[in-house]
């Protein structure tokens, strides 16, 4: 079978280079365009991009020439963006207009009601609402989301046990990766022997995102879960790994011992689909007192599996749990091109 034409929004960004290393040599994607702004289109990509990733330089697409975000010039039948925010509000929908189906990591159109906001594992059935963003916008093509990068992470603990149990309540504490700043990100002054308490919206990002990917899809699109989360999210000198320390309230007050049996038996919406880019284990439970840990366990699975630890009771809410996962691959570019192969698998595209 011939391989699908894609192109790639942002391709010399943190998360643009992630996309062309794993696009480069997928069974089911060819990169057919590169994309980067104004000031770079034109040029040649390995003159354009700092690459700073293991491997091959520029995954050997260094010749290619950089072109403008615009479907009249790098149309595909599917767009991976990792475009800032504010260029993705415009541009995403201009190839969505054009038919391309495009894999968004830009928070833009995250929590519009008729896009899809999809953790495969966790909601895939949430594609559906495709046909109605469809219908809603008068687009041949669409937009479909993964969730923030540390929303996902919680969610490889929550999905499965408010899925077991019924979550009401989570107290979550994020320690940040410096990468997920993309590049050059925090000033190396504050970054070194530090932890910065902010990062502008992503507390809001994790609170409300996580509701939306564990509601249910309806005929009036979706309910969201109706989980208090309360999220404080710090940024630490931690290369790549996004870690989150969190306290939950379920329902009917499970043991530790129940928490890891749930954990260990939870069965993804993937299961069974072949998924190129799915992980081996989509969660692992570890039984070190002291991990995960980013540096040593966060590429594991290229970066796609979730590994939570420490779980115990936690004296307020019930329970406590320590969970790791990789935010510019399973947060971030792995995420999308998961995203457009359960796509491909249900023949919507
Ligand atoms: N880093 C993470 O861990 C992470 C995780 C999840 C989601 N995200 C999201 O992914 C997106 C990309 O993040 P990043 O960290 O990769 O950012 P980044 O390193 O700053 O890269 C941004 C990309 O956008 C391009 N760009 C900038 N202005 C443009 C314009 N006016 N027109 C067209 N292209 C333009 C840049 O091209 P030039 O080289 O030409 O400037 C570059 O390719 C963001 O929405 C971010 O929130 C990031």
């Amino acid at each position: 079978m011939s391989r699908i034409p894609v192109t790639i929004l942002g391709a010399t960004g943190t998360v643009g280079q992630r996309f062309v290393r794993r696009l480069a040599r997928h069974p089911s994607f060819e990169i057919a365009h590169l994309t980067a702004s104004e000031r770079k289109a034109g040029m040649r990509y390995a003159d354009a991009c700092d690459w700073r990733l293991e491997g091959e330089s520029w995954a050997g697409l260094g010749d290619r020439v950089l072109e403008l975000c615009d479907p009249g010039r790098a149309f595909s039948p599917i767009v991976f963006s990792a475009l800032d925010c504010e260029v993705a509000l415009s541009v995403e929908p201009a190839f969505a207009r054009a038919g391309s189906l495009v894999f968004s990591n830009a928070s833009a159109f995250r929590m519009e009601e008729d896009i899809p906001l999809i953790v495969p594992e966790l909601n895939a059935d949430h594609l559906e609402l495709l046909a109605f963003q469809r219908r809603k916008r008068g687009w041949t093509g669409g937009i479909v989301c993964n969730p923030n990068c540390t929303t996902v992470v919680l969610l490889g603990a929550l999905g499965p046990l408010h899925r077991a149990f019924g979550a009401q309540a989570v107290f979550a504490v994020s320690m940040q990766a410096l990468s997920g700043a993309g590049y050059p990100g925090v000033s190396s002054i504050d970054a070194t022997a530090n932890v910065v308490p902010f990062i502008r919206g992503e507390e809001d990002k994790v609170e409300t995102e996580a509701r939306k990917i564990l509601g249910l899809l309806g005929p009036e699109g979706i309910a969201e879960a109706g989980i208090e989360i309360s999220a404080s999210c710090n940024r630490v000198p931690v290369l790549e790994g996004h870690t989150i320390a969190a306290s939950m309230r379920l329902t009917g007050s499970p043991s530790p011992a129940d928490l890891v049996a749930a954990l260990e038996a939870f069965v993804p919406d993937t299961a069974g689909l072949g998924l190129y880019s799915a992980p081996g284990l989509f969660l692992q439970v570890r039984r070190e007192a002291d991990r995960p840990q980013p540096r040593r366990d966060v590429e594991e699975d290229g970066g796609m599996r979730i590994q939570v630890g420490r779980v115990r009771s936690c004296p307020i809410l019930g329970s406590k749990l320590v969970v790791l996962g990789h935010n510019t691959e399973r947060g971030a570019a792995g995420a999308s091109v998961l995203n457009a192969e359960l796509a491909l698998s249900r023949g919507m595209v």
